[in-house]
């Protein structure tokens, strides 16, 4: 069977981007999770505002599928303002981000999404933009060249990325709210699944709410992909209520097993158990022999696999823990 793609969050047609749309909390007090996020951020707001200014930048790092852009778009809407959407790539030259930057009003949000992925000249003109809402900009060239200096709107600059650590220094600093987003508890997806399927016009048992939750790997977006697809189930194979038989039947053709784990989590597990004796093995070569892209291992299906113990990081590469063998049946040679 062709894999659906659940976790992955690259193949996302634009049925699925209307549910995540639908499904996504419009305030703070609708989101369910990241509770310290949550917190600080509420004091933030409700400080700027007090004050007549606009909030902060805000960096949000953490795995994908986790809420970085819902949670933007909710600071926008709590701060009365409008969001312009846009991503590091997206930006190729400086006149792009010149663009979007001069038509922006006051206290309007930029998200920029993969913010890690601005190239380098670009990034130099949003320093003085972040400092000091200004931008400098180069008209004519040779030795005709002048630099003028725009005032700019006050705005907040909200950067959301998958690494952290691959952003530059310079840049980093210039964030006042460093948030880092965490997996949800399975108590937290269950909250999830449900205010989902009540969007959605379908019934859900308990059990069948938890058992969406357990296989989410601790992600409402996989949570809210997998109700979707449960949701088909029910609704071809029954009276359109879900069970915890439908919703099992429907995770199965999935292939997503017991734990969350997908066809590509298991075949990056086996690479390092058979054929490379349990590693180190280097990423690089994990993501050859599967034929899958190294950052979509590294930021999609890694932090999962180490989270829960079946995978871990050394200098040397990657190795498989004795957790893994169990899972997948296979003798672990070491023990
Ligand atoms: N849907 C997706 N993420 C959510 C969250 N954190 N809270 C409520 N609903 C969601």
């Amino acid at each position: 069977m062709e894999s659906e793609n659940i976790i992955s969050p690259e193949l996302k047609g634009p049925e699925e981007e209307r549910l995540e749309n639908s499904l996504r909390p419009k305030t703070l007090s609708e989101y369910i999770g990241q509770d310290k996020v949550k917190e600080s951020m509420k004091i933030y707001i409700e400080a700027a505002k007090k004050r007549g200014e606009p909030l902060d930048h805000v960096l949000l790092y953490g795995p994908p599928g986790l809420g970085k852009t819902t949670l933007s778009n909710i600071i926008s809407n709590e701060m009365n303002s409008n969001i312009k959407i846009t991503s590091g790539p997206a930006i190729e030259k400086p006149g792009d981000l010149a663009a979007l930057l001069t038509n922006l009003s006051e206290f309007d949000v930029l998200f920029i999404d993969e913010i890690h992925r601005l190239n380098k000249s670009v990034e130099e003109i949003l320093y003085p933009a972040l400092e000091d809402y200004t931008l400098d900009i180069i008209i004519g060239k040779g030795p005709s060249a002048r630099s003028i200096r725009l005032d700019l709107p006050k705005f907040t600059l909200i950067g959301a990325t998958t690494k952290a650590g691959s952003l530059t220094t310079p840049l980093r600093d210039r964030f006042g709210i460093v948030s880092r987003l965490e997996l949800y508890t399975n108590e937290q997806l269950e909250l999830i699944v449900k205010r989902s399927a009540t969007i959605l016009g379908v019934n859900i048992d308990e059990d069948a709410t938890k058992e969406i939750a357990r296989r989410s790997r601790g992600t409402p977006r996989i949570a809210n992909r997998i109700l979707k697809r449960v949701r088909d189930y029910a609704s071809v194979l029954g009276n359109g209520d879900i069970t915890l038989k439908i919703a099992k039947i429907a995770l199965n053709k999935l292939e997503i097993d017991d734990l969350g784990l997908d066809e590509i989590d298991r075949k990056i597990l086996e690479t390092i158990i058979l054929k490379y004796n349990g590693g180190p093995v280097g990423l690089e070569t994990i993501a050859v022999t599967i034929g899958e892209e190294l950052e979509t291992i590294e930021d999609v299906y890694e932090p999962y696999l180490i989270q829960i113990g079946f995978m871990s990081r050394t200098p040397r590469g990657r190795i498989a823990m004795s957790e893994a063998y169990a899972h997948l049946g296979i003798k672990n040679k070491e023990e």
